[in-house]
C-alpha cells in the first residue's frame, strides 16, 4: 500500500483507526510498486539452483562481474539478464573466472549487455579508467585505500609498487600532502591506464613508472611509506620492499593467508625482517576482504624501527 492523491487530498493508509484531527476514509489500496532490490528476486533459473546464486558481485563503472558456481556455468545468460534488469546503472555482465597470470588479470565470459570492458569508475570523487580484461582493479579495496591515506603525513615520499591502474597512489596524491608518490606497474595496459588516471584526476604529484618492482626499487631512493600490494606473492618481495623504507617508515603489506595460519604469519614478518637486520614493529594487523572459505586478504602496518 502507498501513499495517495486524490483531487485535492492526499490518502495515507493506517492499519486501524485512531484519535485524530483528520477524516477517516475506507479505500481498496493498489499493490504498490516494489522496486527489486536484488537480482535474485528477477533471475530466471530453475528454483533448485537459486540457493546457489552468488549473494554479491562486484559493480566496476557499468560493469557487473559475478562469479558463478559451476552448477549455474549453463545458466549465465539468464543471470546476467536479471543483474541487467535489477541494476539500471550496470550495462555490462560478465562472469568472473578467476584472476590470474603476472598481471592478476581477469579471465571473464561475457554474459549479457554489452560486450566491452573498459568503463570510468568512481570511488570517493576520484575517476578510475578501467579495463577490467587487461588490468588488475578491485573495487572492494576502496575503503583500505581510505584507510592508508589518512595515514600520510604531509611531505611524506610514498611508494605504491604494484600500483595497477593507481588507485591508492592517486587517492594519496589528491586526499593527502605527499612530496611525492611514485606509482610502479610491470603491466602496460595497466600503465597505460595509470597515466590516463593520472592525469583525468590532476594527480601531479604521482610519478607513473612503467617497470619491474625490483628495476624501480634499484632507481627510488628510501621512502617514508611502501605500499606492496601483491598479495599472493607479496613474501617473494619482503625484504627488498623493507630494504627501501626509512626507519620510522611504514610498509603497508598485503597477504592472503589461511585464517589459521595468521599467528604464524605474524611472527615470521618479525622474525624474517630480524633475520635480515631490519627491526620492525607490527602496528596493525586488518582482515581486508575474504579471498576463499579458509583464505583471507590480510593487510600488515610494520614500522620499520632499526635498519
Ligand atoms: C593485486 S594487483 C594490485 C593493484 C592495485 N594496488 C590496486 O589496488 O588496484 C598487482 C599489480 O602488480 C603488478 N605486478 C605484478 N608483478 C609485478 C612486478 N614484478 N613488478 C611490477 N608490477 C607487478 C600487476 O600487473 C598488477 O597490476
Amino acid at each position: 500500500m502507498t501513499v495517495q492523491r486524490e483531487g485535492d487530498f492526499i490518502l495515507f493508509p493506517v492499519k486501524e483507526r485512531f484519535d485524530s484531527e483528520f477524516s477517516f476514509e475506507e479505500r481498496e489500496f493498489v499493490e504498490a510498486f516494489k522496486p527489486i532490490v536484488h537480482y535474485s528476486e528477477v533471475v530466471d533459473v530453475p528454483e533448485e539452483l537459486k540457493s546457489l546464486l552468488p549473494t554479491s558481485l562486484d559493480i566496476i563503472g557499468d560493469i557487473a562481474l559475478v562469479r558463478l558456481p559451476d552448477e549455474l556455468r549453463g545458466h549465465g545468460g539468464a543471470v546476467g539478464d536479471a543483474i541487467l534488469k535489477a541494476y539500471k546503472s550496470v550495462l555490462c555482465v560478465f562472469a568472473d573466472e578467476g584472476v590470474g597470470g603476472e598481471y592478476r588479470i581477469r579471465r571473464l565470459r561475457h554474459l549479457a549487455g554489452e560486450n566491452r570492458t573498459r568503463t570510468v569508475h568512481r570511488e570517493h570523487g576520484l575517476n578510475y579508467s578501467v579495463d577490467v580484461s587487461k588490468a588488475y582493479f578491485s573495487p572492494r579495496l576502496a575503503s583500505e585505500r581510505v584507510r592508508i591515506a589518512e595515514q600520510v603525513i604531509p611531505g611524506e615520499i610514498v611508494l605504491d609498487l604494484f600500483t595497477g591502474v593507481g588507485p591508492y597512489a592517486i587517492m594519496i596524491a589528491r586526499k593527502s600532502k605527499p612530496s611525492i608518490v611514485y606509482a610502479v606497474d610491470s603491466n602496460p595496459a595497466a600503465f597505460e591506464l595509470l597515466e590516463e588516471n593520472v592525469r583525468v584526476n590532476r594527480a601531479e604529484k604521482v610519478k607513473a613508472m612503467l617497470s619491474d618492482a625490483r628495476e624501480a626499487l634499484k632507481k627510488i631512493c628510501k621512502v617514508n611509506r611502501l605500499i606492496l600490494d601483491l598479495p599472493q606473492s607479496a613474501r617473494d618481495f619482503y625484504i627488498d620492499a623493507l630494504e627501501s623504507v626509512n626507519v620510522g617508515g611504514m610498509l603497508h603489506y598485503y597477504e592472503i593467508v589461511e585464517a589459521v595460519e595468521l599467528e604464524d604469519r605474524k611472527e615470521w614478518l618479525i622474525d624474517e625482517a630480524n633475520r635480515h637486520g631490519v627491526g620492525v614493529e607490527l602496528i596493525v594487523t586488518k582482515e581486508v576482504k575474504t579471498y576463499s572459505p579458509a583464505q583471507r586478504h590480510f593487510a600488515f602496518d610494520l614500522r620499520v624501527s632499526r635498519a
